[in-house]
């Protein structure tokens, strides 16, 4: 049973890459919106891409935030840093999520699993854009904004729109803003409908989407069917080299 469930699943990974027009698409069994412990699948498998994906030497590795990620730096494993040196940077600066989910705590723990090093990167959560102008000047912020736009990985989750702006306390007029714009799915803090196209973006410190473009290793972990319609979309605006790493779950519903 394990085999055939085994061939079932790279049948669905082969699916899921033409439907989705990627090169790279990883399932693993279940579906983490029922099985919690479908996260720690997926983390396993992300620790292996990593392997084959990060060049020998040095990295500048840029992660999100987010439950998920949260979850699979549990992990990472300090074989990843062998023949490299790694150096963690959040993505983005806080996007008003919790402690414990903040990309700045997350790239921390991905430091500790695998024996290397992280930079944080401190800018209050919300700040104006007359604000964010003179901090993005101050020499330590500057430095880690550079380290950040360097990075030559990333790693991080898609959500659902309208959940993910709910839980980062944005204002009511901005979630009122995303539904009528029908947007369905967020990843680095921009905001997307079913088309792809961007409807709201949080104008934040840190990575920008046309920053992937040059990567050797872009990582997306999403999983669960409730995320189907976010990955969906997502993906017509993701970089053509992102490796997706789903459940079967998301995969299915995906293909329906
Ligand atoms: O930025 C947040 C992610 O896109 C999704 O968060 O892993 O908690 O669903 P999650």
């Amino acid at each position: 049973p394990l085999i055939e469930q085994l061939s079932g699943m790279q049948q669905l990974e082969r699916q899921l890459c033409r439907k989705l027009g990627l090169r790279q698409c990883y399932v693993v069994p279940g579906d983490s919106d029922l099985q919690f412990q479908v996260v720690d699948a997926m983390g396993k498998v992300l620790n292996n891409k990593l392997k084959d994906l990060l060049p020998v030497g040095t990295n500048v590795i840029a992660v999100m935030g987010g439950s998920t990620m949260a979850e699979v730096a549990k992990q990472l494993t300090a074989d990843l840093s062998v023949d490299r040196q790694l150096t963690f940077v959040p993505a983005r600066g806080g996007v008003g999520e919790r402690i414990d989910i903040q990309a700045n705590n997350i790239s921390a723990q991905m430091a500790l699993r695998t024996n290397s090093l992280h930079r944080a990167l401190y800018v209050p959560e919300h700040v104006s854009e007359d604000t964010y102008r003179p901090l993005l000047a101050e020499p330590s912020v500057r430095q880690v904004v550079d380290l950040i736009r360097h990075s030559n990985a990333a790693i991080h989750s898609i959500g659902e729109a309208v959940k993910m702006a709910e839980r980062r306390a944005m204002p009511p007029e901005v979630i009122a803003q995303l539904q009528a714009e029908h947007a369905v799915g967020e990843a680095f803090g921009y905001f997307f409908n079913e088309e792809g196209a961007i409807v709201h973006r949080i104008p934040r410190i840190g990575l920008q989407l046309e920053d992937l473009a040059t990567m050797d290793c872009v990582v997306a972990v999403a999983g669960g069917a409730s995320k189907a319609k976010a990955i969906t979309a997502y993906v017509k605006i993701a970089p053509p080299q992102t490796c997706l790493i789903t459940d079967e779950g998301a995969a299915r519903m995906i293909l329906n």
